[in-house]
């Protein structure tokens, strides 16, 4: 007899972007002559760079000549893309992170959940409230938490990121070990000043504390003072990992390449209080249990950074930035608070109703697919998320459907 992971049995039925397609499709069989606009998972619509693309057909010429095929790559990823995320994303804006220490990845999400393996199964985890479902269900999964109660875990400390703090959550009242941040953020699609951010590095540095730092969305910031990553603060390489994707930014989603920043000086302790570098430990896990993104993927990758890449890439985001000031305009204009939008592709929206209602009010009298709050946890109850990921026409087609309803 096989037992089963308990920790499973804790989480809620269904993860929340597979409960939204299961309703679309419901939607979907029950009116079939209805058009759906999906403003809900932030899957991009725009096709890849012209510029990852040429290199894709590149790389995928030479895995076809004997000469020049690859068989497996390092499994941290190839030095030639490494080498250039070292320069561009960080060198240039003054974060000295080096290319050994970036760990190329196959998304930003698996990265994101596979990391808590790493830490012992009593390190108390702190997240976000309203927050990306993966932080939370991946530290239920590995017995981080009691039983679902009260529309969240017991023993897991959440964060509360209201409109009283701009979304942005206070320094814990306890002592945590794990703390998840994510900026621009999903869902609320707020930043957070290098003020505050200081202030978490420094409540991590006197904690013992590491900060799980999601930057998914820096791409999207329009606000030059804003930071992009955790590394231009001071001493956050002792006490922080990050984590970035070339999904939202190049339109990879389908296609697949994150990576993983994590700084030789960050450490973890034993029970002894004995330091351990976390690089060491997750050069081990993923040598152990990944063989690496394909060369043609990272080849694209690596596009992203020539100046073609990178003239693409911005017009990319400016293509979505117009979606997302759009979205919250017309909103704003039909008198719903909004937050988010200006330095990232979500707009977070109070619904003056039940998330869920309005989700099913925008289904079915618009035929618009948004991503109910609740879903992100109890403080998102009474909000949607609305991505600005689509094209031009069905954003634009989309706002005039929900105008209707509204009027
Ligand atoms: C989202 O819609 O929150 C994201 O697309 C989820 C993800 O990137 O996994």
């Amino acid at each position: 007899m096989i037992r089963v992971n308990e920790n499973y049995l804790k989480l809620q039925s269904s993860y929340l972007f597979s409960e939204i397609s299961k309703r679309i499709t419901a939607f979907r069989e029950s009116h079939p002559e209805r058009e759906i606009i999906k403003l809900g998972i932030g899957d991009v619509t725009c096709a890849l760079p012209a510029a990852c693309v040429a290199a894709f057909h590149a790389a995928a010429t030479e895995m076809g000549d004997e000469r020049t095929f690859r068989g497996y790559g390092p499994e941290q990823g190839y030095e030639f893309l490494r080498e250039k995320i070292a320069v561009h994303d960080y060198k240039e804006r003054g974060a000295e992170i080096e290319a050994g220490e970036i760990f190329i990845s196959d998304g930003a999400k698996c990265d994101v959940g596979n990391i808590q393996e790493l830490f012992a199964e009593d390190v108390i985890v702190a997240v976000p409230d309203p927050v990306y479902p993966v932080y939370v269900d991946t530290n239920v999964m590995a017995g981080r938490s009691g039983d679902w109660q009260d529309a969240s875990y017991r023993g897991l400390v959440y964060l509360k990121s209201t409109e009283h703090n701009n979304y942005v959550p206070e320094l814990p009242e306890t002592k945590v070990d794990l703390i998840y941040l994510c900026f621009p953020n999903n869902p609320t699609g707020a930043t957070i000043s290098r003020e505050k951010l200081r202030e978490w590095v420094t409540y991590a540095q006197k904690n013992n504390a590491l900060i799980i730092y999601d930057a998914a969305y820096e791409a999207f910031i329009k606000d030059e003072t804003l930071p992009r990553s955790i590394f231009e603060i001071q001493g956050a390489k002792e006490v922080a990992v990050e984590i970035r994707s070339f999904s939202k930014t190049a339109g990879f989603t389908g296609t697949r390449c994150a990576y993983t920043v994590v700084p030789e000086a960050c450490n973890v302790y034993t029970r002894s209080g004995t330091a351990v570098p976390l690089h060491t430990l997750w050069l081990r896990r993923q040598t152990t249990k990944f063989n690496g993104v394909s060369y043609p993927v990272q080849r694209a990758a690596e596009a992203v950074f020539s100046a073609e890449g990178k003239k693409q890439v911005k017009d990319l985001i400016d293509y979505y930035m117009h979606n997302a000031g759009l979205i919250r305009k017309r909103f704003s204009e039909m008198g719903f608070l909004c937050t988010g939008g200006d330095n990232s592709p979500y707009i977070w929206i109070q619904a003056k109703m039940a998330s869920w209602d309005f989700f099913n009010l925008l289904l079915e009298k618009a035929g618009v697919v948004c991503t109910p709050g609740s879903g992100f946890g109890k403080c998102g109850e009474g909000y949607v998320r609305i991505s600005a990921f689509n094209s031009h026409e069905n954003v634009e087609k989309a706002l005039h459907k929900i105008s209707d309803v509204f009027r």
